[in-house]
């Protein structure tokens, strides 16, 4: 497979396939990011991770909806095996479409002070870590630089036309449902979820990576009221317990912290798949892949 890298994200990097313009390889590193920074250490095993857990939720979603996802291919080269997802090239849409079915996070913040999440009226009397009722659609804005922007529904539908941007609730709630309750068959909850959409051949298909721990907050059981996260969110608040908010020095993460996070990830993997992370293809190596180059 003759590979040209053409764009590194915060924790992936994407490689056009030379001999298939349709096709796009996407390399999950080792990195971890929060609050837009990327860190210096590496989580050793995180790119594989998410690669598996990624490939095993479109293999869940089956051909209900219209994906990206091709393939976890194996010829290709040994640092990129089991951390690189064949996909389908789209025209990306700059929107994160974001599903929340509980009640935590900048949603809770937003909650409390007025009743409302990005303009989607909840009703009183609910606290921290409750269920909603219905899942709630709550995109922000995709930023080349910065961070991203909550949208309402209105600003969105000015911005990519109200047609699309009906389109994009009503799949974006679609798949969460989906995903949530193969999550709860496994005794996981998919508190909240990111989905990326983009075009291919006038489709518009589900891309980036889904279901993973660095896109959405996870729990065992029921989130409740301090729950105990499988996801980044570990990150965000050991960051926070260190002081750090996204402003100024960052802490340098440690082993226990990274251990944490790690062994998050793997139970994430090994309780929707079944199966041990052991014998997903690959080995233990740290890659931080290459120079982040603009996108
Ligand atoms: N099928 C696809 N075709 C083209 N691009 C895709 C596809 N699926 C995902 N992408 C893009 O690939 C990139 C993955 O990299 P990553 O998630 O690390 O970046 P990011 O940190 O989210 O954002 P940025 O690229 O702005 O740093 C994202 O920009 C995502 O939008
Ligand atoms: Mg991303």
């Amino acid at each position: 497979m003759e590979l040209e890298l053409i764009a590194s994200g915060k924790v992936r990097e994407v490689y056009a396939v030379r001999d298939d313009p349709t096709k796009l390889l996407m390399v999950a590193t080792d990195r971890i990011s929060a609050y837009d920074r990327v860190f210096a250490e590496p989580v050793i095993d995180k790119g594989r991770l998410l690669s598996a857990i990624s490939a095993a939720a479109f293999t869940a979603l089956g051909d209900r909806f219209q994906t990206h996802f091709v393939d976890v291919p194996i010829d290709v080269p040994a640092q990129f095996l089991g951390r690189a997802t064949l996909v389908k090239r789209a025209a990306m849409i700059p929107v994160e479409c974001v599903a929340r079915g509980y009640l935590v996070g900048s949603a809770w913040d937003a909650y409390r002070t007025d009743g409302t999440v990005q303009g989607v009226a909840l009703p009183t009397g609910l606290g921290f870590g409750d269920r909603l009722k219905e899942p709630i659609f709550t995109p922000t804005t995709k930023e080349e630089t910065g961070h991203d922007r909550p949208l309402t529904p209105l600003e969105l539908r000015d911005l990519h036309g109200i047609e699309l941007a009906q389109r994009l609730e009503e799949l974006t709630k679609a798949i969460y449902v989906a995903l949530a309750t193969w999550f709860s068959e496994h005794g996981l909850t998919l508190v909240d979820s990111k989905f990326e959409f983009g075009w291919v051949d006038g489709d518009l298909v589900l891309a980036d990576e889904i279901a993973t721990p660095d896109s959405s907050r996870i729990v065992r059981g029921e989130p409740g009221a301090s729950p105990e996260w499988l996801d980044k969110q570990l990150l965000r608040d050991w960051l926070s317990e260190h002081g750090f908010r996204g402003d100024g020095q960052a802490p340098v993460l440690n082993g226990e912290l990274i251990e944490s996070v790690q062994g998050a990830y793997r139970q994430v993997y090994e309780t929707l798949s079944g199966r041990s992370f052991d014998d997903w293809p690959g080995g233990h190596d740290a890659y931080r892949g290459v120079d982040r180059v603009q996108s």
